[in-house]
């Protein structure tokens, strides 16, 4: 399973692309928003730093202008995923970008009706945003096992690149059914390091070495 960090912090996609574990990063124009920074020069300076697919969203939502958009963000580095919304304009583009070789993340996903027509229309990743169903009280993770049914069935090969994650159970369940790839925010990479016990474990080993008056040291 692939790990994407999904924000637009550069401090923070530094520090965990040293981690080796980052494989790309999604972004959105609330995140671009949220960091304050240039648009085009944020998304340049991602893609510089992380070797995988860096996603980066398109702002109109004509087909026409969209497409010219997503023309322009594919240019910008040979890493770069055209984001479009699951819209009839966005389909659209990602049939006409992805004829043309470009990787297209549709994103905005809410149904397995939006996923099968995004992997018709070439899809390089589909998004479903699995916290914000979960915060109407719908199932998220029923979703992507739907699209998993749906794309093993047609031997699509649509990634799914399960979004809005909140938790690291969001992730542990989003492997347990073979999704793809896990966008995450970096407080949730983070979690998946924790847990108490290791914590403690650690603790009580080296107690148990500063107990023999030896030093922590090794090399
Ligand atoms: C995915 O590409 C989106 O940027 C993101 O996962 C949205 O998550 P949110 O629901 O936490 O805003």
């Amino acid at each position: 399973m692939k790990f994407f960090l999904d924000t637009a912090e550069i401090d923070q996609i530094r520090h965990y692309a040293a981690s080796g574990l980052v494989d790309g990063v999604t972004t959105n124009p609330s995140l671009i928003a949220k960091n304050g920074g240039d648009f085009i020069a944020t998304i340049k300076e991602i893609a510089g730093i992380i070797p995988g697919p860096v996603s980066a969203e398109c702002l109109a939502t004509d087909a026409e202008t969209m497409e010219k958009e997503g023309r322009y963000l594919a240019g910008l580095a040979e890493n770069i995923t055209v984001k479009v919304p699951l819209t009839v304009d966005g389909l659209r583009v990602c049939k006409a970008l992805s004829d043309d070789g470009i990787m297209v993340n549709v994103t905005l996903c809410f149904s397995a009706a939006q996923a099968l027509l995004a992997a018709k229309a070439g899809a390089a990743f589909i998004s479903p945003f699995v916290g914000r169903l979960d915060d109407l009280g719908e199932s998220g993770m029923s979703l992507i096992a739907s699209i998993r049914t749906i794309y093993d069935q047609y031997a699509f090969d649509t990634e799914i690149l399960v979004a809005s994650v909140r938790n690291s159970l969001h992730v542990v369940e989003a492997a347990e059914l073979g999704a793809d790839v896990a966008t995450m925010p970096p407080k949730v990479l983070a979690q998946l390091y924790k847990h108490p016990l290791t914590d403690k474990g650690l603790a009580d080993f080296l107690a148990d070495w500063d107990s023999t008056g030896k030093a922590r040291s090794i090399v």
